[in-house]
Order: structure tokens, then sequence, then C-alpha cells
């Protein structure tokens, strides 16, 4: 008798510790699970996308030739060595868009600032030359709005070398998404400028060289489309969603690409540092 009742004692006791056991486990897993912080938009741990390092294809394990196996000493030590040549400067790009146009003009050389839009330009000159970075140079596009605003842009930074390029010019980078009626390019023109505005990305946009000292800081006057483009591009959002995001007429947007090929942004179309009623879109 006596031992049986020690029996259920004991049954009691290890029941109740398995039952405190299973009460506690569901209390840790419970109170971990309100603990998780997810993305509003998923369940899941994940990112949903993974940043790749090797967009502009310089990573450095993909600028060196990779070791055959019949491969000498001298080879593998050089090899080392090449691999330890990495980027150490960061560089700056500072996209501009032009300022306010005529733009019911057809011809693009009628198609010049307005007296708004060349105000517009040098306030945005002068806001650069007060930020005063050791700008590098100043790239235009090659249409009139852009030329114009450049030339006044230089005015407030007289010093600084110019380039131009036709790849900068204004187009039609990809069909967007979500698509709007009002503004239905061809189908064509999204086949040619498409690719053209890309290259522009890709000749542009990549981290600096390993022999490359000093942070530049590259001024390029362009264009909305391709401005936005280049951002989604840049910081690997998909890029069919540029026309998603406004830019002012003369607005600063600058992108930041690190060494090890991180890339950030420091702002998307400022204009702040306009007067009110100097801003436009249109
Ligand atoms: C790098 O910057 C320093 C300091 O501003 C300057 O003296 C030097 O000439 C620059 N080097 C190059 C290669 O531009």
């Amino acid at each position: 008798m006596k031992r049986f009742v020690e029996k259920v004692f004991q049954y009691k006791r290890v029941f109740g510790y398995t039952a405190a056991g299973v009460v506690a486990v569901v209390g840790i897993l419970v109170y971990k699970k309100q603990n998780v912080v997810y993305s509003s938009w998923t369940t899941g741990y994940d990112p949903s996308v993974k940043w790749d390092y090797n967009w502009d294809r310089r990573e450095p394990s993909s600028l060196v030739k990779p070791l055959k196996e019949s491969a000498t000493d001298e080879e593998k030590l050089k090899h080392e060595e090449d691999l330890k040549k990495v980027p150490t400067a960061s560089r700056h790009l500072i996209l501009i868009r032009h300022g306010q146009y005529h733009d019911k003009e057809k011809l693009d050389i009628d198609r010049k600032l307005t007296v708004l839009g060349r105000e517009q330009a040098a306030f945005t000159g002068a806001r650069l030359a007060d930020l005063n970075y050791p700008w590098t140079k100043l790239i235009s596009s090659t249409m009139t709005r852009a030329r114009e605003t450049a030339d006044i842009i230089h005015k407030s930074l007289p010093d600084l070398p110019r380039e131009e390029s036709d790849l900068l010019r204004e187009g039609a980078p990809i069909p967007p998404e979500p698509p709007i009626g009002h503004w239905r390019p061809e189908k064509h023109q999204f086949y040619s400028e498409g690719s053209r505005i890309e290259s522009a990305f890709r000749h542009y946009f990549h981290r600096a060289n390993s022999d490359q000292v000093n942070d530049s800081y590259e001024i390029m006057v362009c264009h909305a489309n391709v401005i936005r483009y280049f951002t989604c591009r840049a910081l690997q959002f998909p890029p069919e969603g540029w026309l998603r995001i406004s830019l002012n007429h003369a607005s600063i947007t600058w992108i930041t690409i690190r060494p090890n090929g991180r890339v950030g942004i420091k702002t998307l179309g400022e204009s702040g540092f306009m007067p009110v009623d100097k801003v436009s879109v249109l």
C-alpha cells in the first residue's frame, strides 16, 4: 500500500514536471514568435531580394583571371597580389535634372530653358558651390535644355572640366509598371532608347578603379526619365517602377557607389534649397 502511494506521488510529480515542461516550451515559443521582426509584406525571414555585389562586374574575383591548374608558384603569387588590388575610393554621382523649358516646341534646339528654368539652374549652381565638395567634372546630355542648365551651373563652378554625352539624352527607359494612360511612347522607342539608357547606366555606374586615390564627385546634368531609371537600377529596385518617382526641375539626386560595390542614395530630387515659388516639375 505504502509503495502504491509512493508510486502515485512519483507519477504525479513526473506528470506535473512534464506539464510544466510543455507549458514552458509553448510559452517560450509564443514569446519568441511575438518578438520576431517580420517584414511588413511577408512572413518570411529572408530578404525578398539579395543585394548583388557583382552588379557592375567589378568584384575583384571577376576582374582577375582564374588560375590554371598548371600555374607556377610565381603565377599563384601574382594571382594573390591581383586579388588584393581592391578599390578604396567612393564615386559620388550627382544627377541634376535640367531646369524648366519650353516643352511645347517641336525641335530640340527650340526647347530652351524658360526664364524660371534659368533661375532654377542658377540656384542649383549656387547650391553646389556652397556645398564645396572637390567636384571632379561636369557632364551633361547633349540636349539643349541640359546643355543650357550645365552652362549656368558652370558659372558657379568655372574651373570644373566639362564633358558631354549623347548617352544621357532623354528617352523611354522601359515600359513603366503600373502603366499610365497619358504617356504612351511607341514600343520601338522603349526598344531602342531603353538599351541606350541602359548603356549609359553601365558606362557611368560602377565602383571606382583600384588606382583611384580620392573619392570623386561627378555632376551629371540630364533628364528625369534617365535619372529615375538610373536610381532604380543603382539601388537594385525593380526598374519598371521608375515612373513612380517624381523629380523637380534642377533638383539634385545624389548616389554614392562604395568601393565594396554597395550603393546608397543621399538625396532624391532635392530642391528644398530653392524658394517655394521657384520650384516646378512641369
Ligand atoms: C587627392 O586629394 C589630395 C587632397 O585633396 C590632393 O592633394 C591630391 O592631389 C589628390 N590626388 C589625386 C590623384 O587627385
